[in-house]
């Protein structure tokens, strides 16, 4: 086999069998195909795209390229979540407690990463002495014993997608939804589980700024999980602004526990709700969505998941009498109100620019070795939809520097105020089975 002619294949629209794209894969991840030839192919796939036969194909060959992770010693289903990416993002760190009081196996592989805001690791780590550096014998042990526990993403997962990811990130081939979706989807079933529940954002925070784009993305990744053997699903929400209130680490932090209590903020809440009662359904411990739902309420109301949460962070080093005693997370030395200057209606709040201030207070990391200052960020006092007046808070600014004047412009030119009345946005699009 050449590459060469598996280039032109594609280039002139035919279909690439599946002993071709094990060849590409094989050989780019080991280095005999070289990187000129791989970035004429994704250009190719990014005119010609692929069928879903090939996008199945391309995703267990890239999963075959590393490590898998054996989770068959954990009883029960395991079901994983993944959100898309957004601003503000706190449900894993709701949903993990939550589906875990009503028996749904959780063993979360996780990351750190670059962004607004750290990732889930990085905003658990506000929590004294919480770590995820365990074994995997003692990874899966306590996710039998608790049904909950995160461990630190393996070195070797999905080599072919880090080298391909970056590749397509410089010859402009980021844009492909077969690439997309099959670059996601690799790393979920490189991690083991057995089904899998998608949030795939849309909206200006969001990786897809479109309903269209997003709804492509979704079903394409839902197609090849089902194809490759796990159950998957998708629900489509909203990233026009930041969910929830919290954007920062200690302050998400803050936020779950509120939610983990029935005191959280409505759309935080609402999908929370929604993508773990998909979560329940699809590790068989519910008969329907209805009966999902109503244990996870239950689970709320009566402080098991509360519980729960209490549990995990305890057996993985943390300090868990933060949950009853919020003030003893890191805390910013200064607070600053942003002030309304109008009298109406909160028309936007841009989330991916909302994000970037909380980034310039030190909440995010810019590059992989900028060190994240987990106290700081924005909690906002209002929503799109709700009503203002001048000299009302729109936003609480947490900073450990005393100059935050950039921050507040950024938040005035993307915190946009009207006279008329204004409806929230759709916080759930669609769920796609
Ligand atoms: N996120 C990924 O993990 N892969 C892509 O290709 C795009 C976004
Ligand atoms: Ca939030």
């Amino acid at each position: 086999m050449r590459m060469v002619d598996l280039i032109e294949k594609k280039r002139d629209g035919q279909e690439l069998s599946t002993a071709e794209i094990n060849f590409i894969i094989s050989g780019y991840t080991d280095g005999s195909i070289p990187d000129y030839q791989m970035s004429a192919l994704t250009m190719a796939i990014v005119f010609r795209g692929m069928t879903e036969r090939e996008r199945a194909d391309l995703t267990m060959a890239m999963v075959r390229s590393g490590e898998q992770i054996d989770l068959s010693q954990i009883e029960g289903i395991k079901v994983d979540k993944h959100s898309t990416g957004g601003v503000g993002d706190t449900t894993t760190l709701v949903l993990g407690p939550l589906v875990a009081a009503v028996g749904v196996p959780i063993a979360k592989m996780s990351g750190r990463g670059l962004g607004h805001t750290g990732g889930t690791i990085d905003k658990l780590e506000s929590i004294k002495g919480f770590h995820v550096e365990i074994d995997n014998a003692e990874f899966i042990e306590l996710v039998n014993k608790n049904k909950i526990a995160v461990i630190g993403q393996s070195g070797n997962l999905t080599p072919a997608d880090k080298k391909l990811y970056a590749l397509r990130d410089v010859t402009a081939t980021v844009e492909s939804i077969p690439l997309i979706a099959s670059s996601i989807m690799s790393k979920k079933i490189a991690a083991g589980a057995d089904a899998i529940v998608l949030d795939v954002k849309t909206g200006a925070g969001a990786f897809m700024k479109t309903l269209k784009d997003s709804r492509e993305l979704a079903h394409a990744m839902v197609r090849i999980g089902n194809a490759v053997g796990r159950k998957t699903m998708a629900v489509i929400s909203d990233m026009s602004q930041p969910l929830g209130y919290a954007v920062g680490n200690a302050l998400e932090v803050k936020e779950a526990i509120d939610t983990l209590k029935g005191e959280g903020p409505a759309d935080l809440t609402e999908l929370c709700l929604t993508l773990g009662s998909h979560m329940v359904y699809l590790a068989k411990k519910a008969a329907s969505l209805a009966e999902a739902r109503q244990a996870l309420e239950k689970a709320i109301n009566d402080g098991s998941a509360l519980e729960k949460l209490k549990v995990f962070l305890s057996s993985q080093g943390g300090d868990a009498t933060v949950v009853d005693h919020p003030e003893k997370l890191p805390q910013a030395k200064y607070t600053f109100e942003l002030e309304a200057k109008a009298n109406g209606y909160v028309a936007d709040i841009v989330a991916d620019e909302v994000g970037t201030a909380a980034m310039l207070l030190g909440a995010g990391r810019a590059t992989k070795d900028s060190v994240i200052d987990l106290a700081v960020g924005l909690v906002l006092r209002k929503k799109i939809g709700d009503q203002v007046k001048i000299g009302e808070s729109l936003c609480t600014i947490y900073s450990n520097a005393e100059n935050v004047n950039e921050v507040k412009q950024k938040l005035y030119e993307n915190i946009k105020i009207t006279p008329e009345k204004v409806n929230p946005p759709t916080l759930i699009y669609e769920e796609i089975t």
